[in-house]
């Protein structure tokens, strides 16, 4: 990754930042200059995480919450704060699970699962974090996905969750405008080495489907997400809120429908 932005003394909080696409962008900011703080639900995730951000040289900071509950969420940033001692620059909200599974298949708590971390938490996060945010000038992004746009078979509970993480971010561009405050979502293809990818493609065969179908020709890593969340929070984007950002080879144009009814053949075979 080249040095190609500046976050010094910047103050950058991701939450779900401790492993994949989120620990990735967690770890971009960091090698640009930003001190960043990351939580999530467990204590020795958050603890190698901020070891690691550490060792890229970042003053980093962790925290154990689980964005289910609004109340620890709260409290939560309530520490971030107490160890930036400044507003939060950069808020990036990327906590989620997902499993794949047709609706008939999924007990009322595996779809309650999914939209309470996706959903439900997100609304948390985005509560809590606003009398924390740099006003004016603070970038919050959430992480969406293809599935927010994309009905794909084994993934309804994640598109329903998604399609409502972008109206979240598309109403607080309305409602934290007045505050300066910008918000988008970065919908990330599929990218490689992740537990997203390795729940819905688990094989090397389906992998190589995932691989032919974006049209860009391969699958997309951390560091282009990281790339793409620098790009939406530098003071050269002061102008863009409410964009709902595809970074995905082109993915979600074409391929990824038609790779995601193969794959779902596949996954209901090994089920
Ligand atoms: C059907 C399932 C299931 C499956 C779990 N459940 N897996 N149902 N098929 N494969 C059901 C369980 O039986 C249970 O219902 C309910 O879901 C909750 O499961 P728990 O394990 O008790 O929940 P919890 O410990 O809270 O874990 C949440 C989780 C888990 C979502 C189920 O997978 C998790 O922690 N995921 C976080 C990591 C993750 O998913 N990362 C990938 C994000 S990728 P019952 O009725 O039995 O109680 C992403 C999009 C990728 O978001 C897009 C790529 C293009
Ligand atoms: P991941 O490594 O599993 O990342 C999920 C993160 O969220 C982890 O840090 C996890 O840590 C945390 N988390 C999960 N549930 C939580 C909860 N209830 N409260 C707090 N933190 C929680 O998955 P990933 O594949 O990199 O996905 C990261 C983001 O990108 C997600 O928003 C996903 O929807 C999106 N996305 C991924 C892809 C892809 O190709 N992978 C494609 C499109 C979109 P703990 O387990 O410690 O809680």
């Amino acid at each position: 990754m080249s040095a190609t932005f500046d976050f010094s003394n910047k103050h950058v909080f991701v939450v779900g930042g401790t492993s994949g696409i989120n620990l990735g962008v967690a770890a971009g900011f960091a090698r640009w200059g930003a001190k960043v703080a990351v939580a999530s639900r467990k204590q020795e995730k958050v603890d190698a995480a901020v070891a690691y951000l550490q060792s890229l040289g970042a003053d980093a900071f962790g925290t154990v919450f689980d964005v289910r509950h609004a109340e620890e969420v709260e409290a939560g940033f309530a520490k971030v704060s107490a160890f930036f001692d400044a507003e939060i620059d950069v808020l990036i909200s990327g906590a989620a699970g997902n499993f794949p599974a047709r609706v008939n298949q999924m007990s009322a708590n595996a779809i309650r699962s999914v939209l309470e971390i996706d959903l439900l938490g997100t609304f948390h996060v985005m509560k809590a974090s606003h009398g924390y945010l740099k006003k004016p000038g603070a970038s919050v992004i959430n992480i969406s996905a293809p599935q927010a746009f994309l009905p794909m078979s084994h993934q309804a509970h994640v598109c329903s969750a998604k399609a409502g993480v972008d109206m979240v971010t598309r109403t607080l561009a309305i409602e934290w405008g007045k505050d300066g405050i910008r918000v988008n979502s970065i919908v990330p293809g599929p990218i490689e080495g992740t537990e997203g990818m390795d729940r819905l493609a688990p094989t090397a065969e389906m992998k190589e489907g995932v691989r032919r179908s974006v049209p860009l020709g391969r699958q997309g890593t951390v560091d282009d997400i990281a790339n793409a969340a620098a790009m939406l929070s530098a003071p050269q984007s002061s102008y863009i809120s409410g964009a709902i950002l595809p970074v995905d080879g082109g993915w979600s144009q074409g391929g990824a429908t038609s790779i995601m009814a193969n794959l779902s053949s596949m996954l209901d075979k090994m089920s």
